[in-house]
């Protein structure tokens, strides 16, 4: 069977209580955590910085997928890896030179992984897509937790499956933004490799039932 993994997002943790949740994700069926950072600029909005990282990983006992929703995110590649990341993925909107973004990725040891908003067509990643090991798919508009799941997002599923085949590339796909047990099934059907939930999972009475109940939803 294909890869199919839960990636719950620390965005709709609560902050207060970050090594409460941390645990909680440690122990749960969860494969990934997806870490969301962003500066205020690509996105109009701003989560966590280093020190606040920093602290994370001290904690995380699974595979740390960061999702950078920043400006020029080759000056902080570096920092990344050292701060223990396995998956560094970029958004191609904030990228000039992708090809080369995503070698210093490789070289620093870490996944290589190319984020696209709901506008960026698939189209874009033709050359690019046999270099990275992860596709993210933007389901809602990036910037913040609770958004409502654009439905176009599964034709993007499909033309992207086509590109990875035709070019026989090994990238995953992962889906981020309003992920739920209402959309779960679907979207591993259509191709989707990775699921990461925020709101869903930290915003119900037992967040960790919520990651067993998307992991039955997708094997
Ligand atoms: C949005 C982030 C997502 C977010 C998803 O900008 O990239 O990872 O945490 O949150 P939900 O699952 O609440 O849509
Ligand atoms: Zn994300």
């Amino acid at each position: 069977m294909s890869t199919r993994l839960v990636a719950p997002s620390l965005l709709a943790a609560d902050f207060a209580n970050l090594q409460r949740d941390i645990d909680m994700v440690n122990q749960s069926q969860a494969d990934w955590f997806h870490l969301d950072v962003m500066d205020g600029v690509f996105v109009p909005n701003i989560s966590f910085g280093m020190p606040v990282i920093q602290a994370i990983a001290q904690y995380t006992q699974k595979t740390l997928d960061v999702h950078l929703m920043i400006i020029d995110p080759d000056r902080y590649i570096k920092t990344f890896a050292d701060l223990g990341s396995h998956n560094l993925t970029v958004h191609i909107e904030a990228c000039n030179h992708l090809h080369r973004t995503i070698d210093a990725i490789k070289q620093e040891g870490m996944k290589a992984g190319v984020a696209l908003n709901p506008h960026t067509p698939v189209s874009l990643l033709e050359d690019i897509i046999q270099n990275v090991d992860l596709v993210c798919l933007m389901s809602v508009n990036p910037g913040f937790g609770g958004q409502s799941f654009i439905e176009n997002t599964y034709s993007k599923i499909s033309a992207l499956k086509t590109l990875i085949e035709r070019k026989k590339s090994n990238a995953l796909i992962e889906i981020d933004g309003g992920v739920s047990a209402t959309n779960a099934k679907q979207l591993v059907d259509t191709g989707a490799n990775i699921l990461v939930a925020g709101s869903f999972v930290f915003k119900s009475g037992d967040p960790a039932a919520t990651i067993s109940t998307l992991k039955e939803k997708i094997s």
